[in-house]
């Protein structure tokens, strides 16, 4: 007899289905698993035997064949140590052979039969919600699987609370969907950044419209500081959104204790990071930091550090808002649509525009610090300001009295706007919602900008030769900035001022 259970495989964010069959027939006592296992996966038959033999049960001494169908599909990960105790339970007749036929199992088994946390309980709930099967998964993933709101929840703490449950002698409760209690009073506030008023305003036009962020400066100027209160100034994710984002964090095993959060995600990766810690893949392929950051904030510090080779692999992603892996045998694809905010100093002493402190070879450092960062990537900036050094008059003033509340609340009003007029648009797939993401026509349609503002646009673009890519940036801009007064049309104003935060074609050079 075979018996048979559900499980999945990820590949990228798609869920695949994967049938556990379990055969136990006569022969030599061996115990084989088909069905391209990986070492995690391969590993489990030692757990699964000794989960078993924890509660009492030792596998019968005769031939046992575990198949992972498809046979052709790579399957990684522990998380089929589940399926495949209770595909043996099944065949061994200690559970009837249809008990789990309405369930989709993932779990891995610890060596005395508890069930342990793996990656991607969300995607694998919502998947089998969508086949209209109930979901078997760890205790700790409870919270996290009851989101996709089927109802039908086996949260099982070990292999012999199942065992009661499906035998009726200990009915396992439902359980509820977790979310993270909002931290949002302790984020940093913006209060505490003296000065910086120009600075401060990019930041919030930046939160805006969800737009890319470039600041430089010298050192000890506040960039780190300013780009940490952005998380601050956003709106929460909603509650589409927040299925997405934690899609992501489940797959990457980041979503502690099964709790979901609204909060925005912003992912500061250390400017050692590999390519494949920022855009995904490795061994085993996993979401990277572009798409841990997806619909919230990648924060590139000391953006000239990162290997210029991890920079330019940044490029499509921000293009096209998702991050395509290469394996051997596959594409995989994550989201990855993220307001991009880099910081960095003019050279590499910090000082080219102050001639009292910079070093003896500038201006030369300062072209040579800024030629590891390409046009194209450059040309992704939508907003390219100057931090200019504190002045001490600065920083001797009382706390400003507008904090993070008060830009926040202009910066919602601006998204409802946006949330409202993009609503039912999309663009290759992915619903638009926000101007930084609009493009082509329907960018065209929403700008509405006036004659006078159209003169100077195209002035504009001949003089300082905006590519195809910098004029429609400008006009996205733009838009946000009409929203931010609540203005139905872009004005000339708003295109001057979305100009003025064009990158120079030369990064100033003191
Ligand atoms: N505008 C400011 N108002 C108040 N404090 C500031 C301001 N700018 C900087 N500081 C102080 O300086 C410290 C360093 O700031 P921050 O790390 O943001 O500088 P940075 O511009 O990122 O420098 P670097 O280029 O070296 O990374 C802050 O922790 C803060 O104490
Ligand atoms: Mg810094």
């Amino acid at each position: 007899m075979v018996a048979r259970i559900q499980t999945v495989a990820f590949q990228g964010i798609d869920v695949l289905p994967v049938d556990v069959q379990v055969q136990i027939a006569a022969g030599m006592p061996a115990f084989t698993l088909v069905g391209l296992p990986d070492k995690a996966v391969g590993e489990s038959r030692e757990r699964v035997r000794a989960a078993l033999g924890a509660i009492g049960l030792a596998l019968p001494p005769k031939r046992i064949v575990v198949n992972l169908a498809p046979a052709d599909l790579p399957k990684e990960g522990s998380h089929y140590d589940l399926p495949i105790a209770l595909g043996l339970l099944a065949a061994m007749g200690v559970l009837p052979s249809d008990a789990m036929d309405d369930y989709v199992a993932l779990g891995e088994l610890a060596l005395d039969g508890a069930v342990g946390m793996v990656a991607g309980v969300l995607p694998a709930a919502i998947a089998a919600n969508a086949m209209d099967k109930g979901l078997i998964c760890p205790a700790v993933a409870g919270g996290e699987a009851a989101w996709a709101g089927g109802g039908n929840v086996l949260a099982a703490p070990d292999l012999l609370a199942l065992i009661n449950h499906f035998k009726g002698s200990q009915v396992l409760p439902s359980p509820q969907p977790l979310a993270a209690e909002d931290s949002q009073e302790t984020a940093p506030d913006l209060r505490d950044i003296k000065g910086q008023e120009s600075a401060k305003r990019a930041l919030e036009v930046a939160a805006a419209g969800g737009h890319n962020l470039l600041m430089v400066g010298p050192p000890g100027a506040g960039k780190s500081m300013l780009a940490q209160r952005l998380p601050g100034l956003l709106p929460p994710l909603d509650p589409a959104e927040i299925l997405e984002v934690s899609m992501i964090a489940s797959l990457a095993g980041q979503l502690p204790d099964g709790k979901l959060t609204r909060r925005r995600p912003f992912r500061n990766p250390h400017h050692s990071a590999s390519m494949a810690a920022l855009i995904g893949g490795g061994l085993r392929a996993k979401p990277g930091e572009v798409s841990l950051a997806h619909l919230g904030v990648l924060f590139l510090d000391e953006l000239p550090e990162f290997s210029r080779q991890v920079l330019d692999s940044l490029r499509q992603p921000l293009e096209t808002g998702r991050a395509v892996v290469a394996r051997a045998n596959a594409h995989v694809s994550y989201p990855a649509r993220v307001q991009l905010v880099a910081a960095m100093n003019p050279c590499r002493c910090g000082y080219l525009a102050d001639p009292a402190q910079a070093c003896s070879r500038a201006p030369k450092c300062g072209a040579d610090y800024q030629s590891k960062l390409s046009g194209p990537l450059l040309d992704r900036m939508d907003l390219h300001i100057e931090v200019p050094a504190v002045e001490a008059a600065d920083l001797a003033l009382p706390p400003p009295r507008e904090g993070s509340a008060a830009v926040a609340s202009r910066v919602a009003a601006a998204r409802e706007i946006q949330r409202q007029r993009y609503a039912g648009q999309s663009l290759g797939g992915a619903p638009v919602r926000s101007n930084a993401e609009a493009d082509g026509e329907l960018l065209e349609a929403v700008v509405a900008l006036d004659a006078p503002g159209r003169t100077l646009l195209t002035q504009a673009a001949d003089n300082l030769r905006l590519t195809a890519r910098g004029y429609h940036r400008v006009l996205r801009v733009a838009r946000t900035l009409a929203d931010l007064e609540a203005a139905a049309g872009v004005k000339r104003t708003h295109i001057a001022e979305a100009l003025s935060y064009r990158r120079p074609n030369q990064l100033r050079q003191g």
